[in-house]
């Protein structure tokens, strides 16, 4: 098992990675001393791992289930309210854990939820996306939608622990471990060349889901995410670095109503645009735009979308949460393995888009 340390004073925490490790859940919950555990998973998950979960806690505390519907359209704030009545009924108090198991979307709402119930109490991650493992279970983001916009709504809350099984990734469908490719080639372009590459390289073994390819990936894009969250928890410079890709890729989640193309998939071709604007003001040249374009596409994961209105993706960017004044903070790439903000012309951001598909 590999151990990450989550270096955030009196709320640091230890990211757990390794194969079967939903057996050894209790052991980790245990640690936590509950009062008793509220597992929180969708109704595509809890089939697969609610059992074993249940069944790992058994004899820690009392343990009851909350199972929701899935999907990123279910990322709501009557979802965060199902949640807070199933721990009402359940009789949760203070220093109950709640555990959420399931990938990215269920890993948000939960950990709201948990953020807000009695103001807040302990919560387990069990990511079983890689999406979720590489990423979105680590740094205490968590939120929801609303209609206005991709997590309008949210709370930074760190967990308690991460537990990452990487078994649980052989039930995923291909797509969607895909889709956590993206995030992956993401913290390599912003943070580390040497990653990039070797994840680069390694990507027939991560799309095979060899198990050490993959331990390697989510330990590395912990280890990225970890120290950038460590310096800066609360995004208040550094950290919209992790936001690469997301501006444009946000766009294209919410204009194609959450349904068409998953996270990562909107992430990697915003990767794609973000590297193309960076060409564009010459923070890079074409070798490393090709370089990032080819990435994506061996990933198999689109590096253009198209068919989206250029006026209407404008309008979803200013609306963004990482627009300041109605101004967009660009996050954009001075080299493979280096991010930085800037404000851009919309002439040079309409280019993009336009070769980009946009409409
Ligand atoms: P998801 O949570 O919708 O999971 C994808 C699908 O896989 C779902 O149908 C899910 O039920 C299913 N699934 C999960 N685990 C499975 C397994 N082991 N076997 C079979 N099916 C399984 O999507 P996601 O890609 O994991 O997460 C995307 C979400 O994460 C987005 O809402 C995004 O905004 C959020 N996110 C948050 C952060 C953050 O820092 N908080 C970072 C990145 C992304
Ligand atoms: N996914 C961006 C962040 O966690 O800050």
């Amino acid at each position: 098992m590999r151990r990450i340390a989550v270096n955030l004073a009196g709320r640091s925490y230890d990211i757990l990675i390794g194969t079967g490790l939903i057996g050894r859940l209790g052991e980790f919950v245990s640690a936590l001393a509950p009062t008793s555990i509220h597992v929180v998973c969708t109704d595509v998950v809890a089939p697969l791992y609610a059992q074993a979960v249940l069944d790992s806690c058994r004899g820690v505390a009392p343990t009851r289930l909350c199972t929701i519907p899935d999907g990123e359209s279910i990322k709501t704030l009557a979802t965060v309210s199902a949640i807070l009545d199933a721990l009402v009924s359940g009789h949760a108090d203070r220093r109950s854990v709640l555990v959420v198991v399931g990938g990215g979307v269920v890993g948000d709402i939960a950990g709201f939820a948990a953020s807000i119930y009695m103001r807040g109490i302990r919560f387990v991650q069990v990511p079983t996306t890689l999406l979720a493992q590489v990423d979105s279970s680590v740094g205490g983001k968590t939120g929801v939608n609303h209609a206005g916009g991709k997590n309008l709504i949210g709370s930074f809350h760190q967990p308690s622990v991460v537990v990452s099984d990487t078994s649980s990734l052989r039930t995923l469908a291909a797509r969607e471990v895909r889709a956590g490719l993206a995030e992956i080639l993401k913290h390599g372009l912003l943070a580390d060349r040497e990653y990039f590459d070797r994840m680069v390289d390694t990507l027939p073994q991560l799309l095979a889901l060899d198990g050490d390819a993959l331990a390697a990936a989510i330990a590395g894009s912990c280890e990225i995410k970890a120290a950038v969250v460590a310096r800066d928890e609360r995004e208040n410079g550094e950290r919209a670095l992790l936001n690469l890709g997301h501006t444009f890729g946000h766009a294209i989640e919410s204009l194609t109503g959450y349904s068409r193309w998953l996270h990562g998939e909107a992430v990697a071709c915003g990767l794609c645009l973000a590297a193309d604007l960076s060409a564009r003001l010459g923070l890079i040249g074409p070798d490393a735009l090709e370089t990032i374009q080819a990435a994506v596409a061996r990933a198999g994961l689109p590096v253009r979308i198209a068919g989206i209105s250029r006026a209407a993706a404008f309008q979803a960017m200013r609306a963004d949460k990482k627009a300041f004044a109605g101004k967009i903070d660009f996050v954009l790439l001075e080299r493979i393995g280096q991010a930085v903000r800037r404000q851009v012309d919309d002439a040079l951001v309409e280019a993009t888009l336009s070769d980009g598909g946009f409409v």
